[in-house]
């Protein structure tokens, strides 16, 4: 795929699958720019080059940021929202304050930079916007994530009002959702012990193993790319067969 002329964002480039995706999408010729917190990871992804973009440092939680952090970005033909987070928080120990942080981040944060990008005219026609959901939520349910497995399933729901309302500038909103994908929010699941890892694991058809970040972004890329230019309002599940059985 040659994804040369186009300029990308990407939340969440410090790691795992934004980070797998920056450098899928610089590799295939694009000009990307990477938002994240963490000031070194942001340095290391620069000094890998970006294709002539950018890695900027921007808590997407700060929402009163948003218009002037915008306003100084150039227009995109593509913004793939991979920034997210997930914490355990089983209904029994229920926690306001981890709900409210769960879904600022991972639905409304992607929204509201979706609306600013919009306000703003910086979604070029026929660009394309890829959400990062999850099988959780869409399509299977897992214990004691139920804030997390809630916002990827708005993801899922924006994702197909947003196709509608940006169609008539030919602009295409779609959603990829892996399965397990090894990156550091799975290494962070306190709850998930060696043992029920392994279980798991023999759950995937394919190999009996998690994604890799990359088998993620190829997918992200293809969205990204010309080649899915009359797809919009879909969700691509990528989870080597674990949701079919
Ligand atoms: N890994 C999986 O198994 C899996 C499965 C299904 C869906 N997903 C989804 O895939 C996406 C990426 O997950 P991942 O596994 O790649 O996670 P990850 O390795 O933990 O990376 C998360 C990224 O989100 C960024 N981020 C988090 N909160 C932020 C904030 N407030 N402001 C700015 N950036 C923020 C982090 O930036 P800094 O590190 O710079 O703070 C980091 O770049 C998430 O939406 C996740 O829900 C993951």
């Amino acid at each position: 795929m040659n994804l040369s002329g186009k300029r990308v964002l990407v939340t969440g480039a410090t790691s795992g699958i934004g980070l797998a995706t920056a450098r899928c999408l610089v590799d295939m010729g694009a000009e990307v720019w990477g938002l994240g917190r963490n000031a070194e990871r942001l340095e290391a992804l620069a000094a890998g080059g970006l294709g002539g973009g950018n890695a900027l440092a921007f808590d997407m939680l700060d929402f009163d940021a948003y218009r002037d952090f915008v306003a100084r970005l150039p227009g995109f033909d593509g913004v793939v929202h991979s920034a997210g987070i997930v914490e355990n928080a089983p209904i029994r120990y229920f926690s306001l304050e981890k709900y409210e942080r769960i879904t600022a981040t991972n639905q409304t944060a992607p929204l509201l930079l979706t609306s600013e990008l919009v306000r703003a005219s910086k979604l070029n026609p026929k660009g394309s916007v890829v959400f990062v959901s999850s099988i959780s939520g869409t399509s299977i349910g897992t214990k004691g994530i139920s804030a997390y497995a809630a916002s990827k399933a708005a993801l899922v729901g924006m994702s197909k009002v947003l196709a509608l309302e940006l169609a008539p500038k030919l602009i295409r909103v779609n959603c990829v959702s892996p399965g397990m994908v090894n990156t550091e929010l799975v290494d962070n699941l306190s709850s998930f012990s060696e043992e029920a890892k392994k279980i798991d694991l023999a759950k995937y058809p394919l190999g009996n193993r998690y994604a890799e970040p990359r088998e993620v972004a190829g997918v992200i890329a293809f969205l990204v790319s010309d080649h899915a230019s009359f797809m919009t309002g879909q969700n691509l599940v990528v989870d080597g067969g674990y949701s079919v059985q």
